[in-house]
């Protein structure tokens, strides 16, 4: 069985990503999966390097049930080609990491969270950052349906 390298990407590190990326082990963790992933977040944008998710980010994981941790990390041009699949909040974040990208050559690895959102496909995962809790809520629950259909996707395509 493969080992499956999932990099959720936003611009802070400290809201979007993170969350997805706490979600995301939560539910492979649940269907006895770990041991076929590699899951990380980083950010597009060094603001937030080394601090701990926004507080609002942890309040909203621990309110839905859902352990986070993580340090917040800069997007590099080794993860393009590390990571299997690179997935963006925003079409801004997508944009950045192309332009990271050599060339594009990792183009086909980069995908929008919104693309496994059966309900706003392709749309994007809003920036919380200037948001309220409700707006955290919303992010929590984009999040968590594109994270189940993601995995879906991954069942069905790679581990098989
Ligand atoms: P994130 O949210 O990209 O979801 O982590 C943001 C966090 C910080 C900032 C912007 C967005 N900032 O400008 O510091």
């Amino acid at each position: 069985m493969p080992n499956v390298r999932v990099l959720f990407v936003c611009l802070g590190n400290i809201c979007r990503s993170p969350l997805a990326e706490a979600i995301f082990i939560d539910k492979v963790t649940r269907k006895n999966l770990l041991h076929h992933f590699e899951i990380d977040s980083c950010g597009t944008s060094n603001y937030h390097i080394g601090d701990q998710p926004d507080s609002r980010t942890i309040t909203s994981a621990h309110k839905n049930g859902i352990k986070i941790s993580h340090s917040c990390r800069q997007l590099t041009s080794d993860d393009l080609a590390y990571f299997d699949y690179i997935i963006a909040m925003d079409q801004s974040n997508h944009q950045n990491i192309l332009r990271l990208s050599n060339n594009g050559i990792h183009a086909e690895k980069v995908f929008l969270m919104r693309d496994f959102d059966v309900q706003g496909k392709g749309e994007e995962v809003p920036d919380p950052y200037f948001g309220d809790e409700k707006t955290f809520q919303e992010v929590f629950e984009i999040l968590d349906r594109s994270a189940d259909n993601f995995l879906q996707y991954i069942q069905e395509t790679v581990l098989k």
